[in-house]
This record gives C-alpha cells, sequence and structure tokens, in this order.
C-alpha cells in the first residue's frame, strides 16, 4: 500500500488539533479544514461547551465522516494542556496538524492563574507552545507534520531576555510583543530537534470577526445615531480592508495543507503528499530552518532587525531554556 498513496489516500485519516477555535480564524479554519478533508480526526479544545454544541453540530453537516471532540478545559492552566494532551496520546499514533489561535483582549494589568502566569501572555505564548512541546512525539509520526500559531510573525521586536516572564512593567501590549518575538525564536530552537515538522508563524493582518458591527448595534442613547452611521455607512468602506472570517478560513486551510510549506527535513512520503500547483513554488524560510514567519497575505518575512540582533545573542536557547523552566514551575505549582 506503501507505493499507492495518493493524495486522497493520504488524506484519509488526518488528525488535527484546533486550539481557540470557537471564534475567528481558528473557527474560519477548523470548518475550512473540515469541509475538505475526508475522514479527519479534529480535536478542539476550549472552555466554552455551549459554543461546542453548535460548532459539533455544524461540522457534522460539513462532514459526516469525520470525527469531532470537543474537549472542554480551562486552556490557561498548563496541567489541563497535559490532560487534553495525555487523551490524544491515549487515542492517537499521530498529529498531522496543531493549530493555535487562541488570545483574549485586555489593556489591563498582570492577571495570574494559580500557576504564576498572566493570563492573556498565556493564551497567546505558554499554552500554545505547551501544546507543542507536549505533541512532538506525535507530531514526528505524521508524513508531514505542522505546528501553525496565528499571532504576529513579521512584529518581532527588541525583549528583554532577562525578563522574559515580564516581571517588571506589565502591560498587556508588551505581553503580545513578547509573546510574537518568542514564538518565532522558540519555533527555530524546536525545528533543529524535529526537521521533520513544517513551523508556520502568522501575522493575519485585520480580520473582520464581526466584532466591531455587534459592537456598535449594541449602542444605545447619544451613541446610538453616530453608531448606528458608521455601522452603515463607514464599516462597510473599512471592512473592504479586512479579510473575512471565511477567507481567514481558506487562508488557514492553505497553510495547512500546502507544499509551499516544507518542514526542513521532509520525511519521505510527506513531500508528495501535497503537489505544488503548476508555477508554484516553495515559500521562503528563514535560512532553510522550515520555519516560516508570514504576514498578512503570506508574504515570507525573514529580518526584522530586532530579530537579527536577538539571534546574535543566542536567544532561540534562551527563550526555550526559559520557557521550560515556566513549564516546570507551572505544572510543579499546581501539581
Ligand atoms: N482578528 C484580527 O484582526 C487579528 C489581527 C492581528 C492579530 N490577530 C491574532 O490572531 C489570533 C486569532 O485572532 P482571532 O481574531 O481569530 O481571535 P478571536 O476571534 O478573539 O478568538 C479567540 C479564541 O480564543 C479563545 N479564548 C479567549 N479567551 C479565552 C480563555 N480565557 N480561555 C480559553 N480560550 C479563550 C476564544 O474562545 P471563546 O469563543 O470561548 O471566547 C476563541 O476561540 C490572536 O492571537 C490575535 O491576536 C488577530
Ligand atoms: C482575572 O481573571 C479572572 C479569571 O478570568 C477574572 O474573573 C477576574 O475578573 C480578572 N481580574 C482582573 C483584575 O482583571
Ligand atoms: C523527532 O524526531 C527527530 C528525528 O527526526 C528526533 O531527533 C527528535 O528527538 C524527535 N522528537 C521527539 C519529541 O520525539
Amino acid at each position: 500500500m506503501q507505493s499507492s498513496k495518493s493524495q486522497s489516500k493520504r488524506r484519509d485519516g488526518l488528525v488535527a488539533v484546533f486550539i481557540g477555535a470557537t471564534s475567528g480564524i481558528g473557527l474560519g479554519t477548523l470548518k475550512q479544514f473540515a469541509k475538505q478533508s475526508s475522514s479527519p480526526q479534529i480535536y478542539i479544545a476550549g472552555c466554552s461547551e455551549s459554543a461546542a454544541a453548535s460548532i459539533l453540530k455544524e461540522l457534522e453537516s460539513l462532514n459526516p465522516k469525520g470525527t469531532y471532540v470537543f474537549q472542554e478545559t480551562e486552556i490557561t492552566l498548563l496541567k489541563n494542556v497535559d490532560k487534553v494532551c495525555e487523551e490524544i496520546k491515549s487515542k492517537e499514533e499521530k498529529v498531522d496538524l496543531l493549530f493555535m489561535s487562541p488570545a483574549y483582549i485586555t489593556l489591563g494589568e498582570r492577571n495570574d492563574t494559580i500557576e504564576g502566569i498572566d493570563i492573556s501572555y498565556a493564551l497567546t505564548y505558554y499554552t500554545r507552545l505547551r501544546f507543542t512541546y507536549n505533541l512532538l512525539p506525535l507530531l514526528n509520526a505524521s508524513s508531514a507534520p505542522r505546528v501553525i500559531s496565528i499571532l504576529g510573525g513579521g512584529l518581532e521586536s527588541e525583549i528583554d531576555l532577562q525578563d522574559l516572564e515580564i516581571r517588571n512593567n506589565f502591560k498587556a501590549q508588551k505581553a503580545m510583543k513578547y509573546s510574537t518575538t518568542q514564538t518565532t525564536l522558540a519555533f527555530e530552537e524546536l525545528a533543529n530537534s524535529n526537521p521533520s515538522i513544517t513551523f508556520i508563524h502568522k501575522y493575519p493582518g485585520f480580520v473582520n470577526t464581526g466584532a466591531i458591527g455587534r459592537f456598535l448595534g449594541s449602542q444605545k442613547g447619544l451613541f446610538a445615531k453616530p453608531a448606528t452611521f458608521f455601522k452603515w455607512f463607514l464599516l462597510p468602506i473599512v471592512n473592504l480592508m479586512a479579510v473575512s472570517v471565511d477567507e481567514a478560513g481558506e487562508r488557514g486551510l492553505f497553510l495547512a495543507t500546502s507544499a509551499r510549506y516544507p518542514p526542513r527535513n521532509p520525511t519521505s512520503g510527506g513531500v508528495e503528499a501535497t503537489v505544488l500547483p503548476k508555477g508554484a513554488e516553495v515559500a521562503e524560510d528563514i535560512e532553510g530552518s522550515g520555519v516560516y514567519i508570514l504576514g498578512p497575505s503570506d508574504d515570507s518575512k525573514r529580518f526584522t532587525p530586532a530579530l537579527a540582533a536577538l539571534r546574535l545573542q543566542g536567544a532561540s536557547k534562551i527563550v526555550w531554556e526559559c520557557t521550560l523552566s515556566v513549564f516546570d514551575r507551572a505544572v510543579g505549582a499546581s501539581g
């Protein structure tokens, strides 16, 4: 059977794990992935079981041959991330796709979980990397594995390697910068020791998840008139520049499956699994690493000056070691 693997054969039985897919880009990609794969096995981890019920129903109707499992848990706690991963490991021999986009917008001060990690920082970095780390053996077992984080690829900036946990002057916005920069550096480190895995860090640009329209529609009293005016006359123009959730989902699916993004060392069977369309080229990664930093139109970004400076300081190793020590402390703390 080995030699007769056709594209549709290989797609049969893809296993995917989605984190933060109850709305936005994650949900858009989840639906596309379910629709386009022949009989996927999909795990969705998130905290709202109520949203889950309608999503599961929709997935069933998009593709009745798929199997969908919603794991309801507070994913800001690494202890819970471990439980979800243990369950996946007990049921699956491989994972082909790990797609991560959870985030929570706050302008507030630090708000730690019992594990001592700020909630917004956990969602954009620690939770995502814990899933990645835990699932490495299963990803390794796939013939064309991919890890995708939707965050801020290309927007890496200077960070204090002495204070990666942001104990000084914490701001949610600063945590976003640190998450973005550390994601790229950690992916480089992981790609080094796991060369058969493709790593993608993507900045989606402005995606119209509908939140602004709903917010404006809910305005009452004094603000109702200007809000209505904005909603009906100006928002459509603003949204012209934005990408819809459906389109973001189609792009997400492309990143998850296209042969444009091979890992450093493709496993045999992995390369022919997805075929490049005529005239298309393999995307540029960071120096042959299998790590792709992509902007809003999937344009490859490689040389942010801050990143270049951080590399000279050996930042990927420092970042990854610090991340592992946060993992140990957190999981130890929540015992
Ligand atoms: N949309 C854009 O224009 C844009 C622009 C630039 C960058 N980005 C980045 O792209 C990523 C995805 O954005 P998006 O717009 O698709 O996000 P979104 O629609 O806000 O979705 C965020 C996901 O995170 C989950 N989440 C939020 N708080 C949580 C918590 N405390 N515990 C567990 N899960 C939680 C949400 O679950 P619930 O459904 O349960 O709330 C949802 O599934 C984010 O990292 C964002 O920063 C987005
Ligand atoms: C901190 O997070 C918890 C859990 O989400 C929330 O209930 C609480 O209101 C937050 N506190 C602050 C100060 O934002
Ligand atoms: C994944 O496979 C590589 C060899 O390709 C190996 O060096 C690495 O240790 C494996 N990683 C895990 C977590 O099993």
